[in-house]
């Protein structure tokens, strides 16, 4: 599975990088707007110094353009920043055309929104490199966003479809573990929940008695 970041946030995409674990990046206008990134050459400059930061990674920057027409033009200027950017559409009739369009046009594209497996199943249809379930969401409604995952995992796997899983709307290092186990290709997460995948209280005790130990032989 791939470990994706999810801020627009440069100290903790450097921070994740640094880690040696980090395979790409997701923003949306929410994570940008928390930044105060204010202004087109602003926005596009911050993708493209999150794209180096990355180096090899794919960064998702998403459309704020609602129409098929009006998306086609912002995700044409996105994908042109970089040859790393991925256009992040949203889960609508007028996103699925536009998906339609990029990969008809050779530009590559991540599916955000996706609450149903028949939801990832149509993006998938019109060749989106990425379906985006965002399982926290859906937990946060009462519902099981892991069984979301599980769910398209299997139709992927019985219809052969190369459309990767990108488990998006992480809450914790749980939900990366689970998310690992029920098929996700990639989890996009805040580095918190990375970060907590290094710790257990047992490794703390170890070292501790390790540590101690190494100052009677030195
Ligand atoms: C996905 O790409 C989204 O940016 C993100 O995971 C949304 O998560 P949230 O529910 O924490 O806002």
């Amino acid at each position: 599975m791939k470990y994706f970041i999810d801020t627009a946030n440069l100290d903790q995409i450097k921070e994740a990088h640094d880690l040696g674990v980090l395979d790409g990046v997701t923003t949306n206008p929410t994570l940008m707007a928390k930044e105060g990134i204010k202004g087109h050459d602003a926005v596009y400059n911050h993708y493209k110094t999150i794209c180096e930061i990355v180096k090899n990674g794919d960064v998702s920057a998403e459309v704020t353009t609602v129409s098929f027409k009006d998306m086609v033009e912002q995700g044409k200027s996105l994908a042109a920043i970089h040859k790393n950017i991925v256009v992040k559409v949203p889960m609508t009739v007028d996103g699925v055309k536009a998906m339609k369009w990029f990969t008809d046009n050779g530009i590559r594209t991540n599916c955000t929104l996706i609450f149903s497996a028949g939801q990832a199943m149509l993006a998938a249809k019109v060749g989106a490199a990425y379906v985006s379930p965002f399982i926290g969401r859906i937990d946060d409604s009462g519902w099981d966003g892991l069984e979301l995952i599980q769910q398209i995992a299997t139709i992927f796997a019985v219809q052969n479809i190369k459309s990767q899983i990108l488990a998006a709307s992480i809450r914790s290092s749980l939900h990366i573990i689970k998310c690992a186990e029920a098929g996700a290709n990639v989890c996009t997460c805040p580095l918190d929940s990375i970060i907590g995948l290094t710790k257990h209280p047992l490794t703390d005790i170890g070292l501790q008695k390790f540590m101690e130990d190494a100052k009677k032989f030195q």
